[in-house]
């Protein structure tokens, strides 16, 4: 069957979204705010979660239609044949939210679109009791300006959740972030890469999978094997190929935290992801930070001063930071930080910033390149 599909993403990531669906090679692509919609069938919905790793989720769009009243709304849900996706037994989980919206109370719209897709349900099985007890379809109710967007989540817990990462640090980055500064620096595995500011290592861990060519949903489940719309075989197929898609490529990541207990566990995260080969983990200070190698990367998230630190030791952190970079040998660095003056403490104007968002936080990405 085709289906419109929905890549959602963090707010300034919709580009790097499109790109990675470019990349798989789908077009027509339709980018707004949090989100990229395109078109696919069941085999595209198992690719797009086990290869992208940039998107939050990947949805179905069943239905868009304005509602500014309960009636309007259930009408709307119930043209909707839902019954070609959830089968007698499904169990649907109705979450939802309302912006600038005539229906304004979630708890209600989410029980008028469960009556409506129940009256669906019972037209095409002809039958007036569903047992939900089987797999879990989750559907969306999503009000924006009086416009319903009804969507059913083929994903579950978010793309983030690679399966790597049991411990992280004080302050993690989210899996689908880090992987996404490493797209935007274009940096490719021929090239030395270095975070002197690993945490529980998630950029090095992104970028080696990356190198390695490993697909981030290799290693998880997705709310949508358990359908019957999509053969198990589609599943197993797209996996081995996957796991057969790996290379062996020997690059070595340089990833380095002035606290050794974070380091232990970017280790183990590492290692769980299988890429504790690809980056060389070491204790190290900012200001320690050396090396005579030509034309490598960094790519860091250093304290913001927000949690770690006060004001004016990032200040001076940042400061260092400029000193040590600027000392090494035609390297392009990419630092990622919701402090406002980065660039006046870092003594240096980026070539080229990005507005993005780490969890609730708004972040710029400063981009220098080699010269
Ligand atoms: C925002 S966290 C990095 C989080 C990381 N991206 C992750 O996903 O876990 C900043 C890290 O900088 C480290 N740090 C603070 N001051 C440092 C310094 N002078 N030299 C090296 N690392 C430092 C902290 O220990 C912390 O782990």
């Amino acid at each position: 069957m085709n289906y419109t599909l929905i890549a959602t993403s963090t707010f300034g990531l919709e580009k790097v979204v499109a790109n990675e669906l470019k990349e798989l090679g789908y077009d027509n692509l339709i980018i707004e705010n949090g989100k990229v919609t395109f078109e696919g069938d069941e085999m595209d919905i198992v690719t797009c979660n086990m290869w992208l790793r940039t998107a939050d989720r990947v949805l179905i769009k069943m239905a868009e239609f304005k509602a500014e009243t309960f009636e309007e709304l259930f009408q709307g849900t119930l043209s909707v044949n839902w019954g070609d996706i959830i089968p007698i037994t499904g169990f649907m989980h109705i979450v939802g939210k309302s912006v600038k919206s005539k229906l304004f109370s979630v708890p209600d719209c989410q029980s008028i679109v469960k009556k409506a897709v129940v009256e669906s349900m019972k037209k095409k099985y002809r039958r007036d009791v569903f047992p939900e007890n089987g797999a879990e379809y989750k559907i969306e109710v999503a009000l924006l300006k009086d416009i319903v967007t009804l969507t059913l989540d083929t994903t579950g817990a978010g793309l983030h959740k690679r399966g790597y990462r049991q411990f992280a640090g004080e302050a993690p980055m989210k899996e689908t972030l880090a992987a996404a500064l490493v797209l935007i620096s274009k940096w490719d595995c021929s090239r030395i890469l270095a975070d002197p500011f690993c945490g529980s290592g998630t950029i090095a861990i992104e970028a080696a999978m990356i190198g390695r060519n490993m697909a981030p949903g290799l290693n998880r489940n997705f709310i949508s094997e358990q359908w019957d719309i999509i053969p198990q075989e589609l599943w197993e197929d797209i996996r081995k190929h996957a796991r057969n898609s790996i290379n062996n490529k020997e690059f070595k990541i340089m990833a380095s935290d002035i606290d050794s207990r974070v380091l232990k566990t970017a280790r183990e995260n590492a290692e769980k992801a299988g890429v504790a080969d690809n980056i060389f983990f070491q204790k190290l200070d900012v200001k320690e930070f050396s090396t005579k190698k030509k034309d490598g990367f960094i790519i860091t998230n250093p304290p913001y001063g927000e949690r770690l630190g006060g004001e004016k030791e990032v200040e001076i952190l940042y400061r260092t930071m400029g000193e040590v970079f600027e000392r090494l040998n035609n390297w392009s660095y990419f630092v990622i930080t919701s402090y406002d003056n980065f660039e006046k403490c870092f003594g240096k104007k980026s070539d080229k910033n990005r507005k993005l968002y780490n969890g609730r936080l708004k972040c710029y990405y400063y981009q220098y390149y080699q010269r």
